[in-house]
């Protein structure tokens, strides 16, 4: 089946996953197993670490049921409410509630073709939080998502792949000014939501003359902007606890080089703009709205040897 097939095929399984990230994530997996199962001569074991509901390894496992070996694939997930509806939905996929930070569970998991990490490491980040400094520790922080990576590609194959989706950090001055606008009394009602809840980091603001117009760093208005989505809904529960920006693109093609990945192909998205545009106007001039999106397809290196994940 080609390529038009299955463009097809994803427009139309894909229509009612809300997740539009989820969806490229997916879709970009999808066109790496079909074109690694022509290089091994196996069915390809995939392992999604923070696999929650399943939605990704189980739509792939389901949709490449010739490709990929369901019965030694994994997914991992330490949210038990995840883990009951993952099972309850794609019965028969193996699923442990565990932290894929313990590298005594990934070292007890086996090796794998295929390493899905979508929309989990900035978890790792923000849980790494300081109570006393009230924020994120963000050099302690970044090392646990570095360790995260390690232990994960441990469980690669000589042969194996990568396939990381996340939010991305901008690069430039964090601390440099912006003047926002906000188009409507509600939406500047949420960003005072956003501001007094957001946990991850302390958002600090200038309110201006006109009561639409508020000044903030690019850091914090990177943080509003890829969260007002969510403001208002139920899910800011749970969003309101996470920060989507840990590294930079610069950050992850370190961090994967270190691990001894190749990338193979990295693109940068933005996919609720439309949304950000119909809430705020950004003033100042020369400033865009944030790349929100990185998604990260690298292939073990040949001479990779194993790497301590100490
Ligand atoms: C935003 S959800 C993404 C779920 C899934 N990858 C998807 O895209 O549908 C992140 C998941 O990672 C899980 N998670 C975060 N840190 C984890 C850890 N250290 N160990 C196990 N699960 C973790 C959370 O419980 C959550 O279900």
């Amino acid at each position: 089946m080609d390529d038009d097939f299955w463009d097809i095929y994803w427009e139309s399984h894909l229509q009612t996953m809300e997740n539009l990230g989820k969806q490229v994530a997916i879709q970009a997996a999808s066109r790496l197993i079909r074109h690694l199962s022509k290089e091994v001569n196996h069915p390809l074991r995939l392992l999604e670490l923070g696999s929650g509901e399943g939605q990704v390894i189980g739509t792939l496992l389901d949709s490449h049921k010739q490709l990929c070996d369901r019965n030694n694939s994994f997914g991992v997930d330490y949210n038990a409410q995840s883990v009951t509806r993952c099972r309850k939905d794609y019965p028969g996929l193996r699923v442990d509630q565990a932290d894929f930070t313990d590298p005594v569970i990934l070292g007890n998991l086996g090796k794998f073709d295929i390493l899905l990490l979508v929309n989990a490491l900035h978890e790792v980040f923000s849980n790494t939080f300081d109570a006393e400094l009230g924020e994120v520790d963000i050099p302690a922080a970044k090392n646990n998502v570095l360790s995260a990576l390690r232990g994960a590609v441990n469980c690669l194959e000589p042969s194996g792949w990568l396939v990381l989706f996340d939010g991305l950090e901008q690069t430039g001055n964090p601390s440099e000014t912006i003047e926002l606008h906000f188009l409507d009394p509600q939406a500047r009602a949420d960003f005072e939501t956003f501001a007094k809840q957001y946990h991850p980091f302390n958002i600090q603001f200038t309110q201006l003359n006109n009561p639409m117009n508020v000044q903030l760093s690019r850091h914090s208005f990177t943080r509003y902007i890829t969260k007002s989505i969510f403001l208002g809904k139920r899910l800011w529960q749970t969003e309101q606890l996470e920060s989507y920006q840990y590294f930079t693109e610069q950050e992850f093609r370190s961090a994967i080089d270190q691990e001894g990945l190749l990338i193979k192909d990295l693109q940068t998205l933005t996919m609720n703009d439309e949304k950000w545009r119909s809430r705020v106007e950004i003033i100042t001039p020369g400033i865009e709205f944030p790349d929100e999106h990185i998604l990260i397809l690298a292939k073990l290196s040949p001479g990779r040897s194993q790497k301590s994940i100490i």
